[in-house]
């Protein structure tokens, strides 16, 4: 027991100290912190970008979850340093709080948006088993105490006790989005997702149930609710991105077909194998990072296979596909042509032609139906609790909206091409025209 104590509450010698670009430093005083770091799944991250494919389009782009996860670490421990003073702010908190928020993305894979799709993944999954399986993670939070990984994990997965612990983590305003958004904006170089985070942080109040803000900041808020939303449409939905992104779901999607077809690859999928049987252990999920799945890319370019080898030269030299908007819904007729007229040209519509869709909601309340999420609060003058979009009228414009659109996605170098000019005549004269 006393030992155990002592493993939670030892202080470095030193405070050690990340030089970040966005919060200036990271500042590590726990002992635990400082041996989670060193972890080899911690590790791991830095070959994981944050942003998936999204260099291909905004070359700066290239910071990791690595990153990303320190971000919301020291975020989450400048909060809790204001929150300390409070009465409801539990003392006790504070440590299982900052490793929720240092560990919170650990389970996500390569280029995940499009891995999990493909191989019908879920990254929150992997958090859990990495925080409670046999990994350097758990070694660490188990010297802690037998029930700290299984706090820990409850956090992450919002089953925990304490809903203030919870809310700082994963909320509309959490820690989380506010490394996010601020990191994105600055390594992609768009202006859009700045926000005043400090003046934020200053009006931030604990309850018993949540993290509230103090009414005077309600403009800081609105700010945060509209970096969101523009990150979201000129970002992390980009076009060019989304195309990359079709183009890698695509990749892996032939993967497992030629797998399961008995393909005899050039270079066999190895680190895949357990992936595409669903018989993923911990370890080799995460023997998979993106140095990993580049290699791949690079020797699939030379497979016998042509659609797995135009795929994966497309995406190691950015030769994207073409796009444009595309509301399928209204134009089945002329999807389902394109694909007939795709087939006689020999490009296979299954690879060559692709609908994708993207939908935001940037801020919602609870809703009479159970549906919705937990809402941003204001805390007025006389400590009573007001919900956002009922006292902003910028943020109320937009609760509940979602925003949704759909692009078809085609390789119009391989159209240019097609030898038999009256199909290729046709699907140009198809693809020249508006289906808004
Ligand atoms: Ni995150």
């Amino acid at each position: 027991m006393g030992d155990n104590m002592s493993y939670a509450n030892k202080q470095l010698d030193e405070v050690k100290v990340f030089k970040d670009p966005v919060h200036r430093y990271v500042r590590v005083n726990d002992q635990v912190i400082w041996d989670l770091i060193a972890t080899p799944e911690m590790q791991r991250l830095r070959r994981i970008k944050q942003l998936g494919a999204t260099n291909l389009t905004f070359h700066g782009a290239e910071h990791s979850r690595f990153n990303h996860s320190l971000g919301v670490y020291e975020i989450v421990r400048r909060i809790i340093k204001k929150m300390e003073t409070k009465p409801e702010w539990n003392k006790n908190e504070r440590l299982v709080c900052l490793c929720a928020a240092l560990l919170h993305d650990l389970g996500h894979g390569p280029f995940s948006h499009s891995f999990e799709k493909v191989f019908s993944l879920d990254h929150e999954k992997f958090t859990q088993q990495i925080i409670l399986g046999n990994t350097g993670v758990n070694k660490v939070l188990a010297k802690v105490s037998d029930e700290f990984p299984q706090k820990v994990s409850d956090i992450i997965n919002k089953t925990y006790h304490d809903k203030l612990v919870i809310s700082l983590i994963s909320s509309q305003i959490d820690a989380d989005r506010m490394d996010y958004l601020l990191r994105d904006a600055f390594y992609t170089g768009v202006s859009y997702g700045n926000f005043d985070m400090e003046r934020i942080l200053r009006v931030m109040r604990p309850t018993t149930k949540r993290a509230v803000i103090k009414s005077t900041g309600m403009h800081a808020i609105e700010d945060y609710i509209m970096s969101r939303y523009q990150m979201y449409w000129q970002v992390y939905f980009h076009p060019v991105t989304r195309s990359a992104e079709v183009i890698l779901t695509k990749i892996f999607d032939r993967v497992k077909h030629l797998y399961q077809s008995n393909y005899q690859f050039k270079e066999e999928p190895i680190l895949f194998k357990n992936i595409f049987n669903q018989e993923i252990a911990v370890e080799d999920y995460l023997a998979l990072d993106e140095t990993v799945v580049y290699y791949y890319f690079q020797r699939w370019q030379y497979e016998a296979d042509e659609i797995l080898s135009d795929l994966a030269e497309r995406f190691v030299n950015r030769r994207l596909f073409k796009y444009k908007e595309f509301d399928f819904e209204s134009h089945i007729d002329k999807l389902t042509e394109l694909k007939g007229l795709f087939t006689q040209a020999g490009i296979d519509p299954d690879y060559y032609l692709v609908i994708d869709s993207s939908k935001d909601l940037p801020y919602d309340v609870y809703r009479p139906d159970g549906a919705g999420r937990i809402p941003i609060y204001l805390q007025m003058p006389n400590k009573e609790l007001k919900e956002l979009s009922e006292h902003s009228a910028i943020v109320d414009s937009i609760t509940g909206k979602v925003r949704e659109d759909h692009k078809l996605y085609y390789p119009k170098d391989l159209i240019e091409v097609i030898s038999d000019k009256a199909v290729k005549k046709k699907i140009e004269n198809i693809l020249s025209k508006s289906y808004l």
